[in-house]
């Protein structure tokens, strides 16, 4: 599996557009495409993929601040959902992030995925809230170069 970012506007853009409507926004009986999506060319988008040049997750990173960044529309693949593709991702993301300063990181997890987050080291923060019509949590984790993997591996 290879990381890389994706540019906005691109073909690999596109299909990442695509994996966030199958596995996002289908399954809530909405569509990504309804969404205004012309201020993600500010936000970071990032993909894996594997040997045969397939997308198999996304994520997107937003700068908020010098060090802070926001994690958002963590997507993986129905087909490679429960194989190690998520926490890879995460991964791979937290060492690109920390490398550009930004280690103090959060997002708006949903419910059902707090678990999958808390093995990477996210903390739930306050209560709960709805958002696309389903219960989420702010989770938060900070980049430390001795509790972190992906700093260690650097
Ligand atoms: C949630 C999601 C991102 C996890 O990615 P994944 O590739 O399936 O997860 P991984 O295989 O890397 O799992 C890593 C660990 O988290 C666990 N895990 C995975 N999904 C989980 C979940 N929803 N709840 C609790 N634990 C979970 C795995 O069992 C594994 O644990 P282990 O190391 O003890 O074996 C993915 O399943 C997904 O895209 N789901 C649908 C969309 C979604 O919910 N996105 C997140 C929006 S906030």
């Amino acid at each position: 599996m290879n990381f890389r970012s994706i540019e906005f506007g691109s073909d690999a853009y596109r299909k990442e557009c695509a994996l966030r409507d199958a596995v996002l926004r289908a399954p809530l009986g909405r569509s990504l495409y309804d969404e205004e999506l012309a201020s993600e060319k500010q936000q970071k988008h990032f993909g894996l993929f594997d040997d045969a040049g397939h997308l198999v997750a996304c994520v997107i990173a937003v700068p908020l601040s010098p060090t802070e960044a926001k994690i958002r529309q963590m997507a993986v693949s129905m087909a490679h959902q429960k194989q190690g593709c998520g926490r890879q991702i995460i991964r791979s993301l937290e060492e690109h992030l920390a490398g550009s300063g930004h280690v103090h990181l959060s997002m708006h997890a949903r419910a059902s995925a707090v678990g999958f987050y808390e093995k990477l080291g996210y903390t739930k923060v306050g209560p709960e809230f709805m958002e696309v019509g389903i219960p989420h949590f702010r989770m938060e984790k900070r980049l430390t170069l001795y509790g972190n993997e992906a700093l260690r591996s650097r």
